[in-house]
């Protein structure tokens, strides 16, 4: 009998499923993370060109006080075509060796676990890596490419809001049958499905008829942290800090891109150019807010990014539970305490809800059935935790619709249960 690995490399978190004698089981593949499950999607190189993945990752870095690079959301650039490739300290990595690293670790994990080498691979993919169809082709094949040096050579690919309804019919009893909206919103994607499950039905071979529409969107967890850091956070890395260009007695702002670029945290390293950082040398000399532009040019470099980032996401969860939190963030001469409530939170996030809430009524509508025809709502991923996400599902589908369930293994655990439909 095959044993073949399910790998979610997600956008914050990925895991890994072992598919063997007709049954599946989620490993632990970061002993240092909690339960172990779930390894940080993110990398760390240091100068001695040591790699280290997950939360030893995470250690090594603080550490060794953030000297080397740090780099997360990395899933983020795979449909990117502008960017191929970056060099760390003197090494040229392309996207798909980042990626292979991670993918590489998490087999020999697996493989250790099991005793014995595994090279055939269900490997989850969003519903949209993007909505250009060269980019969207572009990140799956970069995604294959990274598996094959990661050493797979058998290698499938499952969207994931089919694989968490995969997981969600592993629950039912045997013959239960039920139309389902799948919601998995993550890190980077919120993706969607409305699919028929049975009870019982593992191992039955093809399943596309069952999947009546499938969507998703770039919206998720990192563009709520990007949002929160936009509204609340920005403006202690000049936001509104305004210089006077040479010659010229006239204040302009720092530009827009800029702050734009600190949002997206994965992004920071972008901005490490000579001209950016030339650009930001004159603009200190003559800027309204210095120390704003001093501690912009110490996020750039890295300092701390990734722990005010960490701040920023703490308080976003805290609000999953609570009505009120504080960003409380301090480093050096940056003292950072921003009072966030719920209320707020929402309401810079109009935007981004909107997105996510017209992408759910388009896969109703392309499913063909109407709210009341959809027997259940399964809702996963970590910012499913979001109360305002769980709303846009009750006011469609009526609260007592809603099921939610394993956030952080659903997808990893439904990829092993595909493997059946591939082998
Ligand atoms: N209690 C919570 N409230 C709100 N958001 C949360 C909570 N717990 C985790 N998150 C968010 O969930 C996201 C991670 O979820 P998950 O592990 O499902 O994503 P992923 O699978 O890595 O990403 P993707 O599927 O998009 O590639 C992060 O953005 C994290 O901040
Ligand atoms: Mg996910």
């Amino acid at each position: 009998m095959q044993t073949v690995f399910g790998i979610d490399f997600g956008t914050t978190n990925s895991a890994l499923s072992i598919y063997r004698n007709n049954t599946v089981e989620v490993i632990a593949i970061d002993g240092a993370n909690g339960a172990g499950e779930l390894m940080r999607s993110v990398l760390y190189f240091n100068e001695d060109n040591e790699i280290y993945a997950g939360n030893e990752a995470v250690r090594q870095y603080v550490d060794e006080g953030a000297a080397g690079r740090f780099m997360q959301s990395i899933k983020t650039f795979l449909p990117n075509t502008s960017f191929d490739h970056t060099e760390i300290f003197g090494k040229r990595y392309g996207i798909d060796d980042l990626v292979a690293i991670i993918l590489k670790k998490i087999k020999a994990k697996g493989e250790a676990y099991l005793g014995c080498t595994v090279d055939s691979v269900v490997l989850g993919r969003p519903v949209v890596f993007s909505t250009d169809p060269t980019k969207d082709r572009v990140a799956e094949q970069r995604l294959e490419k990274a598996a094959r040096k990661a050493g797979f050579t058998t290698i499938w690919f499952q969207y994931e809001p089919v694989a968490a309804a995969l997981a969600f019919e592993d629950t039912l009893q045997a013959g239960q049958e039920r139309v389902v909206f799948i919601g998995d919103f993550g890190g980077g994607t919120s993706d969607f499905t409305v699919i028929r499950v049975k009870g019982g039905a593992f191992g039955r071979s093809d399943r596309r008829s069952d999947v009546l529409s499938l969507g998703g969107v770039y919206v998720a967890g990192d563009k709520f942290d990007a949002q929160i850091m936009w509204d609340k956070v920005a403006q202690h890395f000049g936001r509104y800090a305004r210089y006077k260009t040479l010659g010229k007695d006239e204040w302009v702002n720092v530009p827009k891109s800029i702050v734009h670029t600190l949002c997206q945290w994965h992004r920071i390293p972008l901005l490490r150019t000579r001209k950016t950082r030339e650009h930001l040398r004159v603009i200190k000399g003559s800027t309204d807010d210095r120390q704003a532009i001093q501690q912009l040019e110490n996020i750039i470099d890295d300092n701390f990014g990734f722990f005010l980032f960490q701040a920023i996401e703490k308080a976003k969860c805290e609000l999953s539970d609570q009505e009120q939190t504080l960003i409380s963030f301090v480093e050096r001469d940056l003292n950072i305490c921003e009072p966030l409530d719920k209320q707020e939170f929402e309401a810079i996030n109009h935007d981004n809800i909107r997105q996510i809430a017209n992408c759910i009524d388009q896969v109703v509508a392309q499913s063909g059935l109407l709210p009341s025809q959809i027997d259940s709502v399964f809702l996963t991923g970590g910012t499913s935790r979001i109360p305002l996400i769980q709303n846009l599902f009750a006011e469609r589908f009526g609260r007592q619709k809603l099921e939610s369930k394993n956030a952080f293994t659903s997808v990893v655990h439904g990829l092993g249960s595909s493997v059946p439909l591939f082998v």
